[in-house]
């Protein structure tokens, strides 16, 4: 396909691209954009390592063409954050310590960012449900559903739930 000019909002910015329409998001993000927040796992739309949001909706990445987010409203691991203070989600992993390699993280981030926006409370089976086509080989899971239910807690600012660097609600996406 012939490159040609595609416009889209990346984390709040303007981006005009020239490039393959057919290239996946993924690729234009990490090669072009220079966001590696989203991972390049399986490249097929399986492990989940390269959610982004899309007009808010977690979205493989890998398997979406640029062309099929032209004029939307993309949303990376990187524009979570509202300056020093991170997302309660971004909070809430660090402090159950869900990570091991890290590498599902990102996924497992934003697939829990886009479940408290569609289901603030969610049950425990709510979120096996949502996270479970996100793939973490070290094992993690316990603690990433410890830190879903941390997340929902920091981003309702219940009490005892401190948030670090900011209210809760102030940065939600
Ligand atoms: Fe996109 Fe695996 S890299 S789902």
């Amino acid at each position: 396909m012939v490159p040609q000019p595609v416009t889209l909002h990346v984390n709040g910015r303007r981006q005009v691209l020239v490039v393959d329409g057919a290239v996946p998001l993924l690729t234009v993000l990490r090669n072009d954009l220079g966001l590696n927040g989203p991972k390049y796992g399986c490249g097929l739309g399986e492990c989940g390592a390269c959610t982004v949001l899309v007009d808010g909706v977690a979205a493989r990445a890998c398997a979406l063409p640029l062309a099929g987010v032209a004029g939307r409203q993309v949303t990376t691991l990187e524009g979570l954050a509202q300056g020093a203070a991170l997302h309660p989600v971004q909070q809430a992993f660090i402090r159950c310590q869900a990570a091991q390699c890290g590498y599902c993280l990102n996924g497992m981030v934003m697939t829990t960012v886009a479940l408290l926006r569609q289901q603030p409370r969610p049950s425990d089976a709510q979120a096996r449900t949502a996270l479970s086509h996100n793939l973490c080989r070290c094992g993690t899971h316990l603690e990433i559903l410890a830190a879903v239910q941390l997340a929902a807690e920091l981003s309702a600012g219940l009490p005892g739930a401190v948030v670090e660097g900011g209210s809760p609600g102030a940065s939600s996406p």
